[in-house]
């Protein structure tokens, strides 16, 4: 997919997808039995409202000429009954709809949480953060609506229409078939409009999409942004994509609205058609036509409009939640491109031994990369990657986790070709510091036990200590305990990056990756990390990115790499006497040191 920002829209899909809604079903599916109950008391509740336009009907007709107070006294009583009821199973399915509602979102946005945390790192790669975050909340909130009252008010007005019409044909079919001219009018109109309406919300919702994404980019770099005084531009970024949102709604909401005022017209039309014509008729003196049928048959005609209505609002609601459930389908069903092979294996205890095989790969498509990397290390080698920026060195470590699949080649620890294990069992044995440190919210023993959740205590002072940042951890005021915020803004980037070293040492890992792992810290404290360093490394395999060149000079082996290629490879020694590149390097800092 090609990589996506803030200006660009996300694809249209102009097809009405009928599986979206039917997967949607089997969200709805477990929580049928509540659903049943609601409509069903609704049901009842709406029946027994059908029956007061009746009784007023028979009042006026029948018990106001007949001077007949006791009955109009019980029948007033009965009214009032069913009114009771009818507002105790209304607020009854107010708290049904909306538990109902708010547990089917549960579900769906665990799904995708779930999915998301497995995507590879290719995914993030290709779009804004704030687009993937607006899926999970924004757009699974705007199908709350839908979910808690949408469906059940649509099936419970559906059952009060079919009795509305029952009632008005037993009341008086010639004046309920008058009422019923209506309802072609506004199949026709929904039919006109249905399309356009459909496209429209999509693109609100893709406009929402890239507001979002910059929201989350402003907010992630507005140090930056602070400190190259870019407010007046980014508001004005931000002011363009607000007003496209505001515009692609009011586009959507256009066609929204045109059916109230429709279905008010149509409905105004039939009301005025049904006492004009009564009238004349009873003027008439035609059969079965009398001044209550006509005050019966206008209590219908009120009530048969509002399930028309609720019925048309469903209907956009479930217009807009469509363009929403098609991405969030589309984020629950993206393919995991990095995962378990068929039949793959749990990968066996780690001893330490990786080789490269030929190992091409690229991010993108016709985008090479690294190109016929191959080199092997053996339990216990420290393998040291040094070379310019972007010459390939994290990509080259983040296969090693696979991270990400490659082109060609092949890739084995102790002899097991790596795309044939099961990741997981591949990742627990590894100890990865990335290149950026990231820190959770939580305390700093917490971030460091994210390494390995079953370590003591003692065990992660351990680890901090070895790694030298237990002194700075126990001057801040609550040690270990001290709460930090996300992205531990409130730490420096050195102690960010020890925390996250420690995190890497506590797994206890075989295979230790360390990603510029001290390239903020300051020299005295790497010289004494390295001292409590090497005996940890004894006897695990690690490969070590690094620009501070004294840092690596005791490895096993040094890679000097560029361009995606390896240039050169062996001992410091060696790499000096060859005088080639990592002779110009190392003299190049030695000199410095020296001035
Ligand atoms: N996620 C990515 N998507 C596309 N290209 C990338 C990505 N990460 C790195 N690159 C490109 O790959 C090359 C190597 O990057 P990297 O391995 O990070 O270099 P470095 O040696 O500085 O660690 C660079 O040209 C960089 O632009
Ligand atoms: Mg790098």
């Amino acid at each position: 997919m090609a990589r996506n920002k803030y200006d660009i829209d996300e694809t249209l899909n102009t097809e009405f997808n009928i599986s979206q809604l039917k997967r949607l079903g089997s969200y709805i599916r477990p929580y049928r039995k509540d659903m049943i109950l609601t409509i069903a008391l609704l049901t009842i509740s709406s029946a027994l409202g059908m029956l007061t336009p009746i009784i007023l009907m028979q009042i006026m007709d029948v018990y106001i000429p007949n001077e007949d107070i006791t009955g109009i006294v019980v029948l007033s009583l009965l009214m009032l009954l069913i009114f009771l009821i009818i507002s105790v199973v209304l607020r009854m399915k107010i708290t049904l709809t909306a538990r109902l509602g708010q547990n089917i979102i549960h579900t769906i946005r665990s799904d995708i949480f779930k999915h998301l945390q497995e995507l590879p790192f290719s995914y993030y790669d290709d779009r804004p953060h704030g687009k993937i975050q607006v899926r999970v909340v924004n757009y699974v909130n705007s199908l709350s609506d839908l979910l808690s009252n949408g469906i059940v008010n649509t099936i419970t007005e559906l059952f009060s229409l079919i009795f509305i019409v029952i009632f008005m044909f037993a009341v008086n079919a010639r004046l309920a078939l008058i009422c019923l001219l209506g309802l072609p009018l506004l199949m026709i109109l929904i039919f006109l409009i249905k399309t356009k309406q459909r496209v429209a919300w999509q693109i609100s919702s893709n406009k929402s999409s890239n507001l979002n994404a910059y929201i989350a980019e402003s907010i992630s770099g507005v140090r930056v942004t602070q400190s190259f005084t870019r407010e007046q531009e980014n508001s004005k970024i931000f002011n363009r994509l607000c007003g496209e949102y505001k515009d692609a709604w009011m586009d959507a909401v256009k066609y929204n609205f045109l059916l109230w005022p429709a279905i008010n017209n149509i409905s105004t039309w039939t009301t005025v058609a049904i006492y004009v014509l009564g009238i004349a008729w009873i003027d008439q003196g035609v059969k079965g036509i009398t001044a209550g049928v006509l005050i019966a048959m206008t209590g219908y005609i009120g009530r048969f409009w509002a399930p028309v209505n609720t019925l048309a609002s469903f209907y956009n609601s479930l217009l807009t939640a469509v363009s929403y459930l098609e991405r969030i389908f589309e984020t629950i069903d993206e393919p995991v491109l990095v995962k378990d092979c068929e039949g793959a294996i749990e990968m066996p205890p780690i001893k330490g031994e990786v080789e490269f095989k030929k190992v091409c790969f690229s991010y993108e498509d016709g985008v090479p990369i690294l190109n016929d990397i191959n080199f092997k290390a053996q339990v216990g080698d420290s393998f040291a990657i040094v070379g310019p920026t972007g010459a390939g060195k994290t990509t080259i470590i983040n296969l090693i986790s696979r991270f990400y699949n490659l082109d060609s080649g092949e890739i084995t620890i102790d002899g097991v070709d790596i795309s044939k294990v099961q990741i997981k069992s591949l990742r627990k044995q590894m100890g990865v510091m990335l290149q950026d440190s990231f820190i959770f919210s939580g305390t700093i023993m917490d971030n460091i036990r994210y390494g390995n959740m079953d370590a003591t205590d003692e065990e992660v002072i351990k680890a901090a200590k070895t790694v030298r940042a237990h002194d700075f951890i126990m001057e801040l005021e609550r040690g270990y305990k001290t709460e930090v915020n996300e992205r531990g803004t409130r730490l420096s980037v050195g102690q960010r990056q020890l925390i996250s070293f420690a995190r890497a040492l506590l797994a206890n890992p075989k295979i230790l990756i360390l990603d510029e792992a001290t390239s903020s810290i300051d020299t005295e404290t790497e010289i004494l990390l390295q001292e409590g360093l090497s005996k940890l490394l004894a006897n695990r395999t690690s490969f070590i990115i690094a620009h501070r060149l004294s840092t690596i000079k005791n490895s096993t082996c040094i890679m000097y790499v560029d361009g995606g290629r390896i240039e050169e490879m062996g001992t410091h020694e060696e790499l000096i006497k060859k005088k080639g590149k990592y002779y110009e390097l190392y003299m190049s800092q030695y000199k410095f040191l020296e001035e």
